[in-house]
């Protein structure tokens, strides 16, 4: 089996494993935000409202829409939706601030970065995204389309391109090794968001994992190991382009550690080098548009976006059969990504869902079929290291990944950044429709697996639950 099979065993929890000893040094505690102290700034006007209503912009996502450039309060607003501070908290006495994008453990290793083109408000060039002031940051000045086209492998259309890394060591401080399963799901996350909003807007946003790693990550001053682009969100299906490698001479701006002692995993770094492509030598495609559009009202996406958090307090409550409907359709169906081959298959926990019995059902082709009946809502439960709430959810979406099909580990990439997208669009959904989700990333693995009556080669790698609430 592949390198990134073996990763996904190694980093499994089981019931040993996750009662061992594992003190969290928080002297070592990760900066949330990357600083670079000595940029010239640019601050984003702030996130202002828009009207598309979230079940309907996620039935839409993979429809075809009239390519458009996109103006500054819309580049600012895109920012936000991705990676913007949604809620300020008290932590340990200091103010922490929530994001619109939610990431497990709230450690944020995620970081967002923007070539833009063409903006009269600011200067050409390529920059990162500063929640903390909702600011961009610049890091080179000047047109660098024809290197991020030759890195990207695609022609760009539109004026701006949107890039997700992640630094892994925030999250590994937590996870160790297992952390790189929650920054390729965290990223998927903040893609979906993004996508959403362009697609709220009208364009047609795709998003992109397959490029020359190094060629993207030097592009953004990053050494590839410690951080690294793992995907680029484009308004519209871009064209490929095989132009020459540009080099890039410029020097980057610094910024500070995010952490104060180096974390190392070497599992990590090994599972993401192996999936590296030094070439456009790859098959990239795009899924179908869904073809059922239902006419129903739900909030607007913007409204969604900022109100959106991991909710827990489920009831217990039925949940109607049409909520349910309209969440798996409007989440599972299709994302515009490159990503999604190989697909992976879904199983569905359901309790409590009125005209539908309790069971575990798969979900093929857009159709359901009861896999299971019954209720199993505390063995599900307690497969979630006991998380309580899970039990209480009227699904939970276990998401799994037969690793025969997906034999390198760009495909697992691929594989997670979809689980994470989906597991967005749950969030999104559910919380249009006044329910609530949770993603769940700690579960007993091979328990689970066992659970499913799945075959060696087929691992969960995700779980959302989605639950009525008060
Ligand atoms: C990949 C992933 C895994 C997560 N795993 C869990 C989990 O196992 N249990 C849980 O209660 N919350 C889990 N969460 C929710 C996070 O704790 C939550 O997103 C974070 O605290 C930020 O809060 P917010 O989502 O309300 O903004 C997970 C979230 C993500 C994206």
């Amino acid at each position: 089996m592949s390198t990134c099979f073996n990763y996904h065993v190694k980093t499994a929890h089981t019931y040993d494993s996750v009662r061992r000893p594992h003190f969290l040094d928080w002297s070592n505690y990760p900066n949330p935000f990357k600083l670079y102290p000595d940029v010239e700034r640019f601050r984003l006007l702030p996130f202002k409202g828009f009207t598309g209503e979230t079940i309907d912009v996620l039935y839409r996502l993979c429809g075809e829409a009239v390519v458009e450039e996109i103006d500054f309060q819309e580049l600012s607003n895109l920012a936000f939706a991705m990676n913007g501070i949604t809620k300020l908290a008290n932590f340990h006495g200091e103010p922490f601030g929530f994001r619109a994008t939610p990431s497990a453990g709230a450690l944020y290793p995620f970081e967002l970065y923007f070539f833009v083109e063409g903006f009269s408000e600011i200067p050409d060039g390529i920059y990162h995204y500063q929640p903390v002031d909702h600011s961009l940051e610049l890091l080179l000045k000047g047109n660098y389309r024809e290197a991020l086209e030759s890195a990207l492998c695609c022609e760009l259309p539109g004026n701006f391109v949107a890039l997700i890394s992640t630094i892994y060591a925030r999250s590994a401080w937590k996870y160790r090794a297992r952390a790189y399963r929650y920054c390729l799901l965290d990223a998927g996350h903040m893609a979906a968001n993004g996508v959403a909003y362009l697609r709220s807007i009208g364009i047609e946003g795709v998003a992109v994992s397959l490029f020359k790693d190094n060629a993207v990550n030097s592009l953004l001053g990053l050494d590839g190991e410690n951080e690294f682009v793992l995907c680029a969100l484009l308004p519209g299906e871009p064209p490929l382009y095989w132009g020459d490698e540009v080099l890039i001479t410029a020097s980057f701006p610094s910024s500070a550690p995010v952490v104060v002692k180096p974390i190392y995993e070497p599992e990590i770094v090994n599972a993401h080098l192996n999936g590296n492509l030094d070439s456009c030598e790859f098959y990239r495609r795009f899924p179908p548009p869904a073809d059922q559009l239902p006419e129903v009202s739900s909030l607007p996406l913007s409204e969604v976006l900022l109100k959106r958090r991991s909710r827990r307090e489920f009831t217990g409550s039925p949940m109607s059969f049409n909520d349910f409907k309209l969440i798996v359709e409007s989440s599972l169906l299709c994302f515009p990504s490159d990503w999604g081959f190989p697909k992976l298959n879904f199983f569905i926990q359901v309790k409590n869902v009125e005209e539908l019995p309790d069971g575990i059902y798969t979900v093929s082709g857009g159709r359901l079929a009861l896999y299971r009946e019954g209720d199993f809502s505390r063995e599900i439960s307690s497969l979630c290291l006991s998380q309580r709430f899970v039990s209480l959810a009227n699904l939970n979406v276990v998401f799994t990944l037969d690793f025969e099909n997906a034999p390198t580990c760009r495909d697992y990439r691929g594989a997670l950044l979809e689980a994470g997208a989906l597991g967005e669009n749950l969030y999104l959904s559910a919380e249009s429709l006044n329910h609530g989700a949770c993603g769940i990333g700690a579960f007993y693995d091979f328990d689970l697996q066992a659970f499913l009556g799945l075959k060696k080669s087929e691992l969960p790698v995700y779980i959302v639950s989605v639950g009525v609430l008060n």
